[in-house]
């Protein structure tokens, strides 16, 4: 996803209270820097926060961090974020700036993390690609310690073929599905909380498309 350069964002980041600037120095230190000790859920690639800012704001008994790639659009993200909580600060959230692929090196084992949202990350359509996916085997492969055991991956897309070729990841990765839909907004989940590309593919009559898969 490209936006425009926004030369606030930056700035705005450095100054926010709940924006990680060193996340590796955090490695095996994350419930601490949270306000209480809760359950983690990770964001990954969580773009502008749109989701990520209702979950926190809704459940305020889960500690949520949003990692994402680009400095603009998390930095359009920190704002939603504060929109939702008004004037107080969230005390479950913290950002940060990181390469999803390289996540073993700002999370150690037993940090308490519960759950991974993967919600409309790029489907990588070339077969020369397809490792770079943030579903790919590989990658479910090096994600997987860092969760507790009965921990979740919670995934979203647009994309056919993503869907597919994820359901086999998950398969291969040794994670029990125990959700699956290719009509998310047609099975009426309580639980589901829009993304911000959930919103735009929907408006387009585009299916979102959902798998929830266990660490066994
Ligand atoms: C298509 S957007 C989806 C954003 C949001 N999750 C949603 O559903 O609206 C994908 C996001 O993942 C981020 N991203 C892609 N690859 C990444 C990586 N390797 N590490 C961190 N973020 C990544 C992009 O910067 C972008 O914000």
């Amino acid at each position: 996803m490209r936006i425009r350069k926004k030369s606030w964002a930056r700035p705005e980041l450095s100054a926010c209270p709940y924006y990680i600037s060193e996340p590796e120095a955090l490695r095996g230190h994350w419930m601490e820097r949270f306000g209480e000790k809760r359950p983690i859920h990770l964001d990954l690639g969580c773009g502008k926060c749109v989701f990520l800012a209702e979950a926190a704001e809704q459940h305020r008994t889960v500690n949520y961090v949003g990692i994402d790639l680009s400095y603009d659009i998390l930095g359009v993200g920190r704002r939603n974020i504060q929109s939702a909580f008004g004037e107080t600060q969230p005390d479950n959230v913290l950002l940060c700036y990181y390469n999803i692929e390289k996540l073993q090196r700002i999370f150690a084992p037993g940090e308490g993390i519960e759950r991974l949202y993967i919600n409309f990350c790029n489907p990588w359509p070339a077969a020369k690609h397809h490792k770079r996916r943030l579903t790919h085997t590989r990658q479910l492969e090096a994600y997987l310690p860092l969760l507790e055991n009965g921990g979740e991956i919670w995934f979203k897309t647009d994309n056919d073929d993503l869907y597919l070729a994820t359901k086999r990841y998950f398969s291969e990765a040794g994670l029990e599905i125990f959700f699956d839909t290719q009509d998310l907004h047609g099975a009426h989940d309580p639980e589901n909380i829009l993304t911000e590309h959930e919103i735009l593919f929907t408006a387009q009559g585009i299916k979102t498309k959902a798998l929830r898969a266990r660490k066994a």
